[in-house]
């Protein structure tokens, strides 16, 4: 299928790419670079650097290219300034995604793959999350997703458009080959950071919250390999083959890790100590997150390949390791 991949010059959509290339589908990449490196793209891709705001040039582009799919990464998704500065996470993960919409209307394309999160569950009633839990997310960027979601059902009930909506836990590690991997700048996530503190990069790791009622006081995450993610997108596709389909996904590994737990892992892959020093909670932490991904797992016969926290980060890590600048 010819895929429009939406931000794919960015971490979990490069990586995306790679894999629609190995099932054997014609991926497309727009971005308009505000973050992710064209370096991630490989240069036999066809590359289209624009804003999905700019209607006119998105639909010339999905019309040109006979886009069958279109798969939308493209988002702002650092929480903290989604508090403190809202305005462009409302924009670009709200009204950019509305414009996507209305050109995938305007050209007759109507299977969307969402990148959806778990941040807009807020804190869920219960643990593991399954995908029937009220969401009440706690930030406006878990806001602007769900804003989304909600979007996306009203289109596919009026207009026969068909999505799987996936909500991801933390993405995480790298491709098994080492070309391509995680580089945000600024980054925030807590394995590149820790990989950064072990090599030196960093003076040390903050752990955000040594008080939390988990068992060792600090906060517990699914941490989900990016390529493991970019399979179930793919698992998905046959399944928009019927119109008006509204599917919505959690992916996580559905196995726990503290922060504790994560830094003791980089230091075993990597052989190095990894300087700490404890900190204050940051603010909208919820103490645990983690995935119940078994309808995922039925529905679309997903399969992890690295349900090990360990296997991920050994990714990571030879990403970092042989790429300490990034792209760059
Ligand atoms: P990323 O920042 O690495 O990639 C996003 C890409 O989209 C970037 O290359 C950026 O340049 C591009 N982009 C942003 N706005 C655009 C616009 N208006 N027009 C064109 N391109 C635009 O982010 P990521 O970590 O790869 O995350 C991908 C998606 O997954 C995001 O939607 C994010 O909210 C979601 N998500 C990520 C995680 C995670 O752990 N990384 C967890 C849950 C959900
Ligand atoms: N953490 C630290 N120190 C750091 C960075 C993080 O202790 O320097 C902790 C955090 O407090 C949290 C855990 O490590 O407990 C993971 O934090 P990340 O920032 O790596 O990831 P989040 O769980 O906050 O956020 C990620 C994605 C979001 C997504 C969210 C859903 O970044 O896009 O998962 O929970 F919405």
């Amino acid at each position: 299928m010819k895929v429009l991949v939406a931000g794919g010059a960015g971490y979990i959509g490069s990586h995306c790419v790679r894999q629609l290339q190995a099932a054997g589908h014609s991926p497309i990449v727009v971005d308009n670079l505000v973050f992710g490196h064209r370096q991630a793209i490989a240069a036999d891709i066809p590359f289209y650097p624009l804003d999905l705001g700019d209607h006119k040039a998105m639909v010339r582009l999905l019309d040109q290219e006979k886009i069958e799919l279109v798969m939308h990464f493209a988002a702002f998704a650092y929480v903290g300034e989604s508090v403190t500065d809202p305005r462009g996470y409302y924009e670009n993960n709200s009204v950019a995604t509305l414009r996507l919409l209305e050109a995938m209307l305007d050209v007759g394309v109507g299977k969307f793959v969402f990148s959806s999160t778990c941040a807009t569950y807020g804190e869920p009633e219960k643990l593991p999350i399954t995908e029937d839990l009220p969401q009440s997310p706690i930030n406006p960027y878990g806001q602007t997703k769900l804003d989304v979601e909600h979007m996306l059902k009203a289109f596919a009930h009026a207009y026969g458009m068909s999505f799987a909506a996936f909500r991801y836990f933390n993405a995480a590690g790298a491709a098994e080959d080492g070309s391509i991997g995680e580089d945000h700048n600024p980054e925030t996530h807590l394995i590149p950071l820790v990989i950064d503190a072990a090599t030196g990069k960093r003076e040390n790791i903050k752990i955000f919250g040594t008080d939390y009622p988990t068992p060792d006081g600090t906060c517990l995450r699914d941490y989900v390999h990016v390529d493991d993610l970019s399979r179930a997108h793919i698992a998905a596709f046959p399944l928009l083959e019927n119109k008006g389909q509204q599917l919505f996904y959690n992916l996580g590994t559905g196995k726990p890790n503290s922060v504790r737990e994560i830094i003791t892992a980089v230091e075993a892959v990597s052989g190095l100590k990894v300087p700490l020093v404890e900190a204050p909670r940051r603010a909208g932490d919820p103490p645990a997150l983690y995935a119940d991904s078994s309808k995922a797992m039925r529905e679309l016969g997903w399969q992890l390949q690295y349900p090990d926290v360990t296997k991920t980060i050994e990714t990571a890590w030879r990403w970092h390791r042989d790429h300490p600048n990034g792209f760059v």
